[in-house]
């Protein structure tokens, strides 16, 4: 059955039934058991799929049983991994997926990053395959599009965090060939997740709403702190994906710079020397990193607290995510490679200013900006946008094709939310913390709480109906997501 075959009405009723069936999980309770993992294994990237002949077709099987940690687990992975399996692409390619639901609830396929059509059997997060059924999409990757690191996840609403948070997460990469001049081009993707004993996904009730979910195990490709192999002089290209649920990350290499060369899958003009990259949930950054003695560096995780809200909590932990065993002594100095820069957003006048407000509170306690409305999260809190909270009938922007708008996304609620548009990218103009711009179009971008981000979005390149939302998939879960009609 197509994806798209599932008619809206039959769609729409299906988005309440996971709720009430919890098979596959386990609720957390005091004392309860934990997941035993092994650490500082090799690292084992994902396996990875490659396009032949302008075409890349696969069955993804999306259930529990994956393994997490080196340890046979009950997560749930797509084709039994976590990460599920990277897949690389031409730009002109067809991506054919045979998404396999093996859950007892609805999932669907989404290809973050990727500027493809959000119609039909393309990246439409509006349909969804039911359990036990499968579904096909089919999603061209226009010839002129960026390469760079993207990623796919399930866009089920209502169900979207607690589906990444239990593995179903994987890379997609959009490469004309390997990348040339470097000793590995390593995917890197950074996950949480909680495993009760039995190495089942811990359900959460009620999830912490304020900063979203956060998992006890940090992981890096599916492993705790694992040892990534390299040589003294020589150049690695990592490609880091943030797949956890709500976590904002910095990352930092103990003693070197990481070279940043792409921000969300766009190829910066050259390599950018950083002592740490701040990665928002659902972004990427892909990093040069040249060891220049032998040793044992970690690779540092620290996650913001609270989401910005400043409720007291943890303060923010660094973690070890990996650690990077350099030996030698190596050959001479390798050079870093000359990427070919994206081509630079399409610049355009501004036709038409918006202004969009996220919403929310604490239900009941009022005092914050648009208290009462938007969706009630299970924690007690509302989340919306512009005071309501998402329904997939209603339209919420129409934007004429081709336009280039500015947005300003103000933030009416006292934590940070990672705003994410779909298909068409933002650059960062301005925001109220005065962050740097980056310079390119990035698909997450920060708003402070309290505060607003001023991003420019041309509408170029496909049309169609697709949605923006917070990062924070519990956000997002409880209704802070909208949709724009592009057309
Ligand atoms: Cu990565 Cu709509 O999400
Ligand atoms: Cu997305
Ligand atoms: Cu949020």
């Amino acid at each position: 059955m197509s994806p798209a075959a599932v008619p809206r009405r039959r769609v729409l009723g299906l988005l309440g039934l996971g709720v009430a069936v919890v098979g596959g999980c386990s609720v957390a309770g005091p004392g309860t058991a934990r997941f035993d993992p092994r650490r500082g294994e090799v690292l084992r990237e994902p396996p990875e799929l490659t396009s032949t002949g302008g075409r890349l077709a696969v069955d993804l099987v999306a259930g529990p049983g994956a393994s997490v940690a080196g340890r046979p687990a009950a997560a749930w992975g797509y084709g039994g991994t976590v990460p599920g399996p990277t897949l690389r692409v031409r730009p002109g390619d067809e991506l054919a997926v045979r998404l396999h639901n093996r859950l007892d609830r609805p999932t669907n396929l989404h290809t973050h990053g990727l500027r493809v059509s959000p119609e039909g059997n393309g990246d439409n997060p509006f349909v969804l395959v039911p359990p036990g059924a499968a579904g096909d999409y089919r999603i061209p990757v226009p010839a002129d599009h960026p390469t760079g690191t993207f990623w796919y996840h399930p866009h089920a609403h209502g169900h979207v965090a607690e589906q990444v948070f239990a593995g179903l997460a994987g890379a997609l990469v959009v490469a004309d060939g390997p990348t040339p001049g470097v000793a590995a081009d390593r995917v890197l993707v950074v996950g949480d997740t909680t495993l009760d004993a039995g190495g089942r996904p811990v359900t959460l009730g009620p999830p912490p709403m304020g900063a979203g979910r956060r998992g006890e195990l940090l992981l890096l490709d599916g492993q705790l702190q694992p040892e990534v192999g390299a040589v003294v002089g020589e150049v690695q290209r990592w490609r880091f994906v943030n797949a956890t649920a709500s976590r904002t990350l910095t990352l930092a290499l103990a003693d070197h710079l990481l070279h940043r060369v792409a921000v969300d899958g766009i190829t910066l003009p050259g390599p950018e020397p950083v002592t740490a990259v701040r990665l928002l949930p659902g972004a990427r950054s892909d990093v040069l990193v040249r060891p220049d003695r032998a040793g044992r560096w970690s690779l540092t995780a620290r996650t913001a607290a609270d989401g910005g809200m400043g409720m007291g909590g943890a303060g923010p932990v660094d973690e070890v995510l990996a650690t990077v065993v350099v030996g030698g002594p190596g050959g001479a100095t390798a050079p870093f490679p000359v990427l070919a820069a994206a081509a630079p957003s399409p610049a355009g006048a501004v036709t038409v200013r918006r202004r969009l407000v996220l919403t929310g509170g604490m239900g009941g306690m009022g005092g914050m900006g648009g208290v009462g409305q938007g969706g009630m999260g299970q924690g007690g809190m509302t989340f919306g946008i512009d005071g309501r909270p998402f329904d997939p009938e209603r339209v919420d922007q129409r934007v004429a094709a081709g336009a280039v708008e500015e947005w300003t996304v103000e933030n009416a609620t006292p934590m940070s939310h990672p705003f994410h548009l779909h298909t068409w990218p933002m650059e960062l103009v301005a925001d109220s913390a005065g962050t740097a711009p980056t310079g390119v179009a990035q698909d997450v971008v920060e708003v402070p709480a309290g505060g607003w981000a001023r991003l420019l979005i041309a509408f170029v390149g496909v049309t169609g109906r697709s949605v923006y939302h917070c990062h924070v998939l519990d956000h997002e879960d409880a209704g802070m997501m909208g949709t724009v009609a592009v057309g």
